[in-house]
């Protein structure tokens, strides 16, 4: 398995690329390329992407983890961009309206409706369940949350705010064969409920975990719980970014050490 980082908070590492917040990634694996989210912004994924050599022509089929806008807020430039439909393999959940309330309220969720999206070609095949929608790329469906989660925000719904548990919050599950790499988009549904979920599905251990940990603000005791649960699962290597927090990122390297960050460009060959 080949994994680009398209779209990502932090760039630098080479002249032309854009960092800013969201997530996006290539992902190359038995001679099939899938785009796992789009980022928030359509002109700066666009503009990574050809960059990178990357074309949205040459991407097979589309997974979104989450309707959050900073995971499908470049949907609709890519479609554009790509003048072709494409797959796009998703949770029934990610139109729903959603808001934040801190700091200020405003809008949180997939910028675009379902209909002006599938008029540029999207072919949403959406589905709660696990699905293996291409040899070795598998959707992981609604994950089970038997540990704590990192819910965030309010859904809006015939006028009434509530609680978002974000049961929308999928990961993209790499089967490699003896082992698995586990794509987060922001790890929403808890990172432990993400690993666990993923190891029983397939039966097998997971060589690592790329993505959004969302850890930021996490308490210390919740970092030595992700620690220590990792651990026992025997996940070998971690590639976090996007929304895991800079010193949770850094506890995590500072007890598990086979850990690495992600940035615009960066190339994971696993
Ligand atoms: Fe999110
Ligand atoms: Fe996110």
């Amino acid at each position: 398995m080949k994994l680009t980082v398209l779209f990502e908070n932090h760039a630098g590492y080479k002249k032309g690329l854009i960092g800013y917040h969201g997530f996006s990634v290539l992902v190359e694996h038995r001679g099939r390329r899938v785009l796992v989210d789009t980022g928030s912004d359509g002109e700066v994924l666009l503009r990574n992407m050809r960059a990178l050599g990357i074309l949205p022509e040459n991407v097979d089929e589309v997974f979104i983890t989450h309707g959050h806008y900073d995971h499908t807020g470049g949907l609709k430039a890519f479609l554009e961009a790509r003048g072709n439909g494409v797959d796009i393999h998703t949770h029934p959940g990610i139109f729903q309206r959603r808001v934040a309330l801190k700091p200020r309220w405003r809008e949180i969720g997939i910028p675009f409706t379902r209909e002006e999206l599938e008029t540029l070609g999207a072919r949403f095949h959406p589905s709660a369940e696990p699905t293996e929608f291409l040899p070795g790329f598998i959707g992981s469906g609604e994950i089970e949350r038997r540990h704590w989660d990192r819910a965030v925000g309010y859904l809006v719904e015939d006028g009434d705010t509530t609680k978002d548990p974000v049961k929308d919050d999928t990961a993209l599950i790499v089967d490699l064969g003896n082992d698995i790499a586990v794509i987060t988009g922001c790890g929403h549904s808890g990172i432990l409920n993400i690993a666990e979920h993923a190891a029983k599905l397939t039966g097998k251990p997971i060589k690592t975990i790329i993505g959004g940990f969302h850890l930021r603000g996490a308490e210390e005791g919740l970092l030595r719980e992700v620690v220590e649960g990792l651990n026992s699962l025997g996940v070998e290597k971690l590639y976090a970014g996007h929304c895991t927090g800079i010193k949770e990122y850094a506890y995590l390297k500072s007890r598990l050490g086979n850990v690495e960050p992600l940035h615009v460009g960066k190339v994971i060959e696993v």
